[in-house]
């Protein structure tokens, strides 16, 4: 196990990965992804995991992995059925909720999970020998629950924010319940050799000041204390769309916050202590456009960021349209740098 991020990440030259670097713009993950009906039990499949994480490791020598899998997984731990549908997204059963949560006990089979943790063993064996690390992540408990509630992606998230607004109790059960299983995912990834973790919390900014406090924010801080007493070694990365961070005690327990492409990184500079590390935050249709947009972006960044140890990423996850080779000049850009 690592003892810190410096040892995961030479800084010299900023390291860079992307969120959903291993996906539908990569032929070789499309043919993969062919011989499966549904997208879980692709996700179950060590052999399919495996090779599929290291698609993009391969392919473009990005400086990090990040085990295939996805956030609505811990789900099923709970009997919650989530089909994938093309051109609508995850679909989520949520009619037996109100039994599920109606206590803060329900049944969790743990064990469904077992294929991700075999996955994260088996990638490692690979990634030991190209010396780079594997990322872990999971989603954060605001962020699971809208899916759950809402039942599919909507625009506005109303039914899940009328929920949360007006059920406390359930509320509370579903974010509590999630949140002891989310301590459980992320430290069972790190058991099985993950060497940093990411936790989403994309849609935290959805919410109004005071519940983005006790159903998104307070519950991160919690689960990542948590992670930090089990594994104070492990790098903490937090991504979330909500970018006021006015909640300091979460940078006691994270390394790494990712940004989304809303803001300007350098502004963030001085609200954050030194130590926390920066990652970012390329507009993914920048990336799919290409040219010398793109270009001058990924150049303002690169000097924005010069002074700090920084991780170039996008702001949120690649578009499945993005042309490849958008993808190998984004990285030679960043690789010819010389600041
Ligand atoms: O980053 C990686 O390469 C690791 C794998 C990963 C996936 N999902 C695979 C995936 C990760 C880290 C996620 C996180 C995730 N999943 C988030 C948080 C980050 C974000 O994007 O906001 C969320 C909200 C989800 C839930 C989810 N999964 C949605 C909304 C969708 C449908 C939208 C879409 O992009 O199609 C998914 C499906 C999904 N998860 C795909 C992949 C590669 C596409 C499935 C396919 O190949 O058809």
């Amino acid at each position: 196990m690592y003892n810190n991020i410096e040892d995961l990440f030479n800084f010299d030259k900023p390291p860079v990965w992307f969120m959903r670097q291993a996906g539908r713009y990569m032929h070789e993950y499309n043919l993969i992804k062919s011989n499966f009906s549904n997208f879980f039990d692709m996700c179950r499949n060590v052999k399919a995991v495996k090779e599929i994480t290291l698609l993009p490791v391969k392919k473009f020598d990005f400086d990090a992995a990040i085990i295939f899998s996805d956030i609505l997984i811990i789900l099923e731990c709970l009997d919650v059925n989530v089909e994938f549908i093309s051109g609508i997204g995850p679909v989520v059963d949520n009619k037996n909720i109100y039994k599920i949560f109606k206590d803060r006990n329900p049944i969790v089979n743990y064990d469904k999970l077992n294929p991700v943790y075999e996955s994260i063993n088996s990638v490692k064996q690979e990634l030991k020998k190209m010396n780079k690390p594997l990322i872990g992540f999971s989603g954060a408990p605001w962020t699971i629950a809208a899916y759950l509630l809402e039942g599919k992606l909507s625009k506005d998230i109303i039914t899940a924010k009328d929920i949360a607004y007006k059920d406390p109790q359930l509320i509370n059960n579903i974010i509590g319940v999630l949140s002891d299983i989310i301590i459980e995912h992320i430290s069972k990834q790190i058991e099985s050799g993950a060497d940093m973790v990411q936790v989403f919390d994309t849609h935290s900014n959805i919410l109004d000041y005071s519940a983005i406090r006790s159903l998104s924010v307070e519950p991160v801080i919690k689960i990542c204390k948590e992670i930090k007493n089990r594994y104070s070694g492990v790098p903490i990365s937090y991504f979330s769309k909500n970018t006021n961070y006015d909640f300091k005690n979460l940078f006691d327990y994270i390394d790494i916050i990712s940004f989304n492409s809303t803001v300007r990184m350098k502004d963030y500079i001085n609200k954050f202590p030194e130590k926390i590390v920066f990652q970012g935050n390329l507009d993914p249709v920048k990336l799919l456009s290409g040219g010398e947009g793109m270009k001058k972006t990924i150049l303002e960044i690169l000097h924005d960021m010069k002074s700090k140890n920084f991780i170039f990423n996008l702001g949120h996850g690649i578009l499945p349209q993005t042309p490849r080779k958008n993808v190998e000049d984004c990285l030679s850009i960043i690789r010819n740098f010389n600041s």
